[in-house]
């Protein structure tokens, strides 16, 4: 069973870019399992907490879900044109101590995607990733784009994603990363 770990950029309970993992959990092909993480529990980072006291329960938590998934994808929010402080902040604290960059990220296929009420569907914010993946080590796959503009249109009030055309093009997302994370075992 391949195993992907989504992460959600957004602490909102009716998170545009949460809702849209589950429904990438849904149509994810058979064989694959998609487990959805939160940063919720994840506090500002702090030199002197971390000097202190060590890494947060809930960083060790995720930073060890990470390592043991098969590839990662990446729900974000955009918020003035860039990714948002708390999923910066959360990625910043899992690459804490960078010796263990390594084991959680180096290598470990990634993809992106986003969701916004506005016109341009997180075009910026996913961009915006791109040097901090670098940074990392991670292998992002561009094989396909998806950007989720109009999301008060595209999920209804429960956060179910109703808009067809971007529900086959969210498999055929899920089907073309989950390839290419099979074709690049992890050693
Ligand atoms: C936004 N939003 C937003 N949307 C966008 O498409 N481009 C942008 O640059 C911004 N900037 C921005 C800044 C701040 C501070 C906030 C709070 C919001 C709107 C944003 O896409 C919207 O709030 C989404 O609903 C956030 O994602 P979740 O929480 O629904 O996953």
């Amino acid at each position: 069973m391949m195993r992907i770990i989504g992460i959600s950029g957004s602490l909102r309970r009716s998170s545009y870019n949460t809702a849209l993992l589950h429904a990438a959990r849904e149509l994810t092909p058979d064989g694959v399992e998609l487990e959805i993480a939160s940063i919720a529990e994840i506090p500002l980072y702090n030199g002197d907490i971390e000097a202190e006291q060590g890494l947060p329960e809930a960083v060790i938590r995720l930073k060890d879900r990470i390592a043991a998934a098969d590839g990662v994808l990446l729900a974000t929010p955009e918020y003035n044109g860039s990714l948002p402080g708390v999923m910066k902040n959360a990625l910043d604290w899992l690459t804490r101590p960078p010796q263990d960059i390594e084991r959680v990220f180096r290598g470990r296929p990634v993809a992106v995607v986003g969701a916004t009420p506005g016109r341009w569907g997180t075009r910026s914010a996913q961009t915006a990733w791109l040097p901090i993946v670098r940074a990392v080590g991670m292998l992002p796959w561009f094989g396909q784009s998806l950007f989720v503009s109009g999301a008060a249109r595209a999920f209804d009030g429960s956060g179910t994603l109703r808009d067809a055309e971007m529900r086959q093009r969210l498999a055929a997302f899920m089907r073309g990363f989950t390839d290419f994370v099979g074709s690049r075992p992890l050693e």
